[in-house]
């Protein structure tokens, strides 16, 4: 920053419009690289040209409109009535369909609208004490947080170490009398798998119980993926027993980030999601999500692209996507000491290697030098550690040099060896737990691990180039361990700029 003088990003005087800009286009070069088909997380790039200035011109046109109430801002009313269509359409849902009467809301991500499914099943059922929700040990972790912050017990399945689906009995058995609802993934993040959901949604339909099949990640991928004659299995409104779908339209439709969508089968289901409130001298409040305020921009800008890419683009895309899968678990399979952890069968490739001279983590260091950015995953009871590819269109023209960029950093990855952790830093990662840890030793800890740029004491990101010796400490620590690690390390991130 070049003039902080009233505070962090407080000029004392206002500054040029194209100086600022120069300034978020400074910060932006140390980002990981959001277009190009090499970031295997967090991004999803179509790689459609046009389509982010059509996106931007969009939001910009609804940013200052508040979602606060339909009745003063029609226009954003109508924009999330279309995607609730067009998103219910595709699952199955809407006239002529076993599910006629599905009804939706637009929140701003998978987190809310998995939060509100939960929020929803808890509060359809106050007569209970304590209520529960059943989910498999492969569910995104946003069940769980919404589970802590709703007060809702969490009883987790586990899945079969092969096929990464839970067993459906164990699912019937964790179902008490006081479990609310009943969660499938479609598929999961991890791994890119679907769970049985036919046989969950029955299990629950038998109980009374709500099932939400959690369709954030991959549930605009998989009608397309359908349609261009994959074996894709039954998730969705089509199957009895399934009462609530969620679907991220910023991941495989496309759109900017901040957009979600929330079905549920009928408005009955719905009603307890919402909020309102009369008891103050204010507006009374009716909120159908999280957010009461919110920007019009993101639910724009999604509308936007939908317009823009239609039904035709969507399934190009698919292809596209469906053939770079393809083509990454090629180089896999044909790259000796690795091994998927799933047959492919939606957007995800995962690997594993069961070779004790090839450390995932170092590999996806060596990979990241090569300008390849994947995302490891730490060992979780009897999975192992994996890495993370998702795959978007973006990627196809790319696949090509991914097999070659594999092999060689495969190589650089034996040649390297396992990562060896200093004793003294094994020594006090054993004797830690995460009662006993304070932000000193966090400190401490990040300092020997190369962190040290992150507590500010040199202006970086607080991320080092190779990250294996982390994910090696992390990867020995219980979860609890690691969760309150990562907190303190965050917490150390966030700190005030003055
Ligand atoms: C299956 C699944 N559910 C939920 C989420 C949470 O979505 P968000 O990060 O938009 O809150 C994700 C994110 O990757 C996901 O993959």
């Amino acid at each position: 920053m070049t003039d902080t003088a009233g505070g962090g990003a407080l000029p004392a005087r206002g500054m040029p419009a194209t100086d600022v800009l120069g300034e978020i286009r400074a910060l932006r070069a140390a980002d990981r690289p959001t277009h190009g088909g090499r970031l295997f997380a967090y991004v999803y790039d179509p790689g459609v040209a046009g389509l982010d200035a059509l996106a931007q011109a969009a939001y910009a046109e609804s940013a200052h409109v508040n979602g606060l109430d339909p009745t003063a801002f029609p226009s954003l009313l109508a924009m999330e009535n279309a995607l609730v269509g067009a998103a219910a359409r595709l699952l199955g849902g809407g006239p002529g369909t076993g599910a006629p009467d599905v009804v939706g809301s637009v929140t701003s991500g998978g987190t809310e609208s998995l939060l509100l499914a939960v929020k929803a099943a808890r509060d359809a059922r106050p007569d209970l004490a304590e209520p529960r929700i059943v989910v498999p040990a492969t569910a995104h972790a946003a069940f769980a947080k919404a589970a802590h912050y709703l007060r809702v017990a969490l009883d987790t399945v586990p899945v079969d170490p092969v096929t990464l689906r839970p067993d459906v009995a164990a699912v019937a058995a964790a179902v008490r009398p006081e479990t609310v609802l009943v969660v499938a993934s479609a598929p999961s993040y991890a791994h890119g798998v679907v769970d049985p959901v036919p046989e969950i949604a029955a299990v629950a339909q038998a109980a009374g119980v709500r099932c939400h099949v959690d369709a954030c990640f991959g549930g605009w991928a998989l009608p397309w993926l359908r349609r261009l004659g994959a074996p894709v299995p039954p998730f969705d409104f089509a199957v009895p027993g399934v009462t609530s779908i969620s679907v991220d339209l910023h991941k495989y439709a496309y759109a900017p980030k901040g957009v979600s969508v929330l079905l549920h089968r009928d408005p009955a289901l719905r009603a307890p999601q919402f909020f309102a409130y009369a008891g103050w001298p204010g507006y009374t409040m009716v909120n159908p999500v999280i957010a009461s305020t919110r920007s019009g921009g993101p639910i724009a800008a999604a509308y936007a692209t939908l317009r823009h890419l239609g039904e035709d683009g969507y399934l190009r895309l698919a292809a596209a996507t469906r053939d770079a899968v393809a083509g990454l678990a090629d180089a896999v399979r044909a790259t000796g000491g690795l091994r998927l952890m799933a047959e492919p069968e939606t957007t995800v490739v995962c690997f594993t290697s069961d070779d004790p001279q090839l450390d995932l983590f170092v590999l996806v260091d060596e990979l990241t030098e090569r300008g390849w950015h994947t995302q490891p995953q730490l060992t979780y009871a009897d999975l192992p550690a994996s890495v993370h590819l998702t795959v978007t269109a973006a990627v196809a023209p790319r696949v090509a040099e991914f097999g070659p960029a594999l092999a060689e950093a495969v190589a650089a990855a034996r040649a390297a060896g396992p990562v060896v952790l200093p004793p003294e830093l094994l020594a006090l990662a054993g004797s830690l737990t995460p009662e006993a840890l304070t932000p000193d030793l966090v400190a401490g800890l990040a300092g020997g691990l190369g962190l040290a740029g992150g507590l500010g004491l040199a202006g970086g990101t607080g991320v080092p180039d190779r990250m294996a010796m982390v994910n090696t400490l992390l990867d020995a620590a219980p979860a609890r361990l690691r969760e309150r690690l990562l907190a303190e390390f965050v917490g150390l991130l966030q700190r005030p700029a003055w």
